[in-house]
């Protein structure tokens, strides 16, 4: 599909939805989503999207503060403040995800989606970080930017699967398809995240195969944030795909990773997705999978070794 990255002055959202099709913007009216690290950038701009859409969500930072003004935003534009939570909670702690998990429960039956968009720069301290950054750094990035994305999809995934839908996307990065110097620790972190990713999709769909199960990765390109404030696109140019992804009726992608342009991206082995997503469901088959010439050469080398 063509999604070409372009503004979406979010006060008009209700006549534009983000280049969504009607029955799309609808449907995700009758749905509610788990949005983490939503008190700012793409997660905030996401938790208005979807709250203006008249979806329930609920938003996830340590900032209590942080998650109020995103309430307040959304109320701003027309949202009802009955159907945007505050879920205030450090997904790096167990507990308090364990903890999260209760409070979106005993507010829901049916949850339809979560995504994991809460992450942590590379700090800046050293210009070669594999080199010179401590343990300490390692570690602290590593447990937010990987593995509570998995805590936090482990942990809630039981509530999707009973009500017969997940949704799930990833917020990746161009990092964890580049080696960037000086910012390896992010680069691989993000990296594993596809990983997590697409793993996680094809297990939860083994497990579930009555479920509709549609977990992806996104590439949200770069917009103005708390992480990246030198950018100047707004993190609004990112909904058109998130909505698209989130408000995908059953039979849509599983394990693909997606540009915020767009774009089919492969990563390692897997292929590009077939079909095209857009706002009217049209199935378009896309050109031959276009595999990276590295990809190839390992899928042989695996092949002879068989
Ligand atoms: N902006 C870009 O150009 C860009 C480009 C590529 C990828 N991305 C990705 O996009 C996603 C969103 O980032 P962003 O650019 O919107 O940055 P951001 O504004 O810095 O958002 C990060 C959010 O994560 C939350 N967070 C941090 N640690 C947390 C924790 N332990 N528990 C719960 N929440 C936590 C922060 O809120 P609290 O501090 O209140 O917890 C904050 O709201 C990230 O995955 C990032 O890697 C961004």
């Amino acid at each position: 599909m063509n999604t070409p990255i372009q503004e979406w002055p979010v006060a008009d959202c209700p006549a534009h939805r983000f280049g969504l099709a009607v029955e799309r913007w609808r449907r995700l009216a009758s749905r509610s989503f788990w949005i983490t690290g939503a008190g700012t950038g793409f997660g905030k701009a996401l938790s208005v999207a979807l709250a203006c859409a008249g979806a329930q969500v609920f938003i996830t930072g340590r900032r209590r503060e942080m998650l109020q003004e995103c309430i307040e935003t959304a109320c701003s534009l027309g949202a009802d403040s009955r159907r945007i939570i505050s879920v205030p909670a450090d997904i790096t702690r167990e507990e308090q995800v364990a903890h999260a998990c209760r409070i979106i429960h005993d507010h829901c039956s049916t949850l339809h989606g979560l995504v994991n968009n809460a992450a942590m720069p590379q700090r800046r301290s050293h210009p070669w970080p594999l080199q010179h950054e401590s343990l300490a750094h390692w570690e602290q990035l590593f447990r937010l930017n990987v593995t509570a994305q998995w805590l936090v999809t482990s942990k809630i995934l039981p509530h999707m699967v009973a009500g017969g839908e997940v949704r799930v996307v990833f917020l990746s990065s161009g990092a964890g398809w580049a080696f960037t110097p000086g910012v390896g620790q992010y680069n691989i972190a993000k990296a594993a995240l596809n990983n997590l990713g697409a793993s996680f999709a094809h297990e939860c769909a083994a497990a579930h195969p009555e479920v509709d199960v549609q977990i992806n990765v996104i590439n949200p390109g770069e917009a103005r944030t708390e992480m990246n404030q030198g950018s100047p696109r707004s993190p609004y140019t990112l909904m058109p795909m998130m909505l698209l992804l989130l408000s995908h009726p059953r039979g849509g992608p599983n394990g693909r990773f997606f540009h915020a342009d767009g774009r089919h991206l492969s990563f390692a082995d897997a292929e590009v997705y077939d079909r095209r997503l857009d706002g009217n469901d049209t199935i378009v088959l896309a050109p031959p999978p276009q595999r990276s010439r590295l990809a190839s050469l390992a899928a042989r080398l695996l092949r002879r070794s068989a």
